[in-house]
């Protein structure tokens, strides 16, 4: 039986009955990382919980300077869920900007957020250390992502363990709203599954669009087949036995059962076995695995009203769902003016 992306087993643990909310930045084409690290939970979590998905446009523009760029990357990430099984009729699936809420309760958090808080930001840190000139926004990103976050009263955030520091932040500004007015907002956790590893790139590295060493998902096929035969092995004659553990045979295990893993660990071990052969082995996999989401990619970008209309009900609910909580953290805060009712 071949696996593909409607039949991956959710992990046994997922919580349900929560509220789930994640974010996404629009800054490049989705890869193989991305799914099995963040995309993968997802879907996982969307039978048993409310979820509420977003791409996180306005969090883009610390980065791309391009409007015909991010307009494209947005409609890629936003077809990628859906096409790989984001559900719009279970979840929530919207674009950051269509809920301008989120602007007005950042706003509300800055006047809360200790400006030691930010500088203490590992991602703010990294980003100085590597010679990037940094704008407010930069320095300020964590506080529009816990307003994303404590708008929709998120109990679980699935996020990559990069993104574990900017959930206690969200954590510490929540607590401090609570305490100055009232508690309004929901503490939130971060999901972090722990049988996800890292997914090699093509270099060996971790595989990010930042490295240029990604396997993108939706790539047309001939630049595909040139992703893969990209990924770097050794110069070892084709009879010598192979380490089983190089990344290409890490991506090859991405889509491989138990059965198929251990045969092909075998064969590298034996020797005889060229790495092209489990190049090309990838390249079929990843088809096959991923060939009815590509099909579905397609049909969406065949037909861009869908595509918009489905952002813009997934926009419509999104605001009418964190509308009670806003109307709360108003009047906790004395803002506005009374409202009957
Ligand atoms: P990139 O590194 O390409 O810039 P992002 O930082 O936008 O990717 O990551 C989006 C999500 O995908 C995050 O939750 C992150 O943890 C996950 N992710 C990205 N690359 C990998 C990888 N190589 N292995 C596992 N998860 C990854
Ligand atoms: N910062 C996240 C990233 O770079 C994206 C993001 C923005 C996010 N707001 C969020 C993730 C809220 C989870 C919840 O990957």
């Amino acid at each position: 039986m071949s696996t593909n992306i409607d039949t991956v087993a959710a992990p046994s643990d997922l919580p349900s009955g929560k509220r789930v909310l994640s974010g996404t930045q629009p800054t490049g084409y989705l890869h193989l990382g991305n799914y099995f690290g963040a995309i993968r939970q997802y879907i996982a979590f969307q039978e048993a919980n409310d979820c509420a998905y977003f791409i996180a446009d306005y969090h883009s523009m610390t980065a791309i300077r391009d409007a015909e760029q991010r307009r494209a990357l947005v409609k890629h990430v936003a077809m990628a869920f859906l096409a790989l099984g984001v559900d719009p009729k279970q979840s929530i699936l919207y674009r950051q900007s269509d809920l301008p809420e989120v602007h007005e309760l950042t706003w509300m958090l800055t006047t809360l957020t200790p400006m030691g808080l930010l500088e203490r930001a590992h991602s703010y840190k990294d980003k100085i250390a590597q010679g990037v000139k940094a704008e407010h926004g930069l320095f300020a990103y964590p506080v529009l992502m816990a307003a994303d976050i404590l708008i929709h009263s998120a109990d679980f955030v699935p996020v990559g363990q990069d993104q574990k520091q900017h959930l206690e932040m969200a954590r510490d500004i929540a607590v401090k709203f609570n305490l100055a007015y009232e508690e309004v907002f929901t503490l939130p956790e971060p999901y972090i599954l722990k049988d996800v590893a890292v997914v090699p790139g093509v270099d060996g590295q971790k595989m990010s669009k930042s490295y240029d060493n990604t396997v993108q998902i939706f790539e047309a096929t001939k630049a595909l087949k040139k992703q893969i035969m990209r990924i770097q092995t050794d110069s070892t004659p084709v009879e010598d036995p192979k380490d089983p553990e190089l990344p290409v045979f890490q991506l090859f295990n991405l889509f491989a059962n138990a059965e198929e893993r251990e045969q092909m660990a075998a064969r590298a071990r034996q020797g005889g076995l060229g790495y092209g052969d489990v190049k090309k082995a990838i390249f079929e996999k990843l088809q096959e695995y991923f060939e009815p989401a590509i099909e579905r990619y397609r049909d969406l970008e065949a037909h861009p009203d869908t595509l918009e209309d489905i952002l813009r009900d997934g926009a419509t609910r999104a605001r009418e769902s964190v509308a009670p909580l806003m109307a709360r953290v108003r009047s906790a805060a004395g803002i506005g003016g009374e409202r009957a009712g």
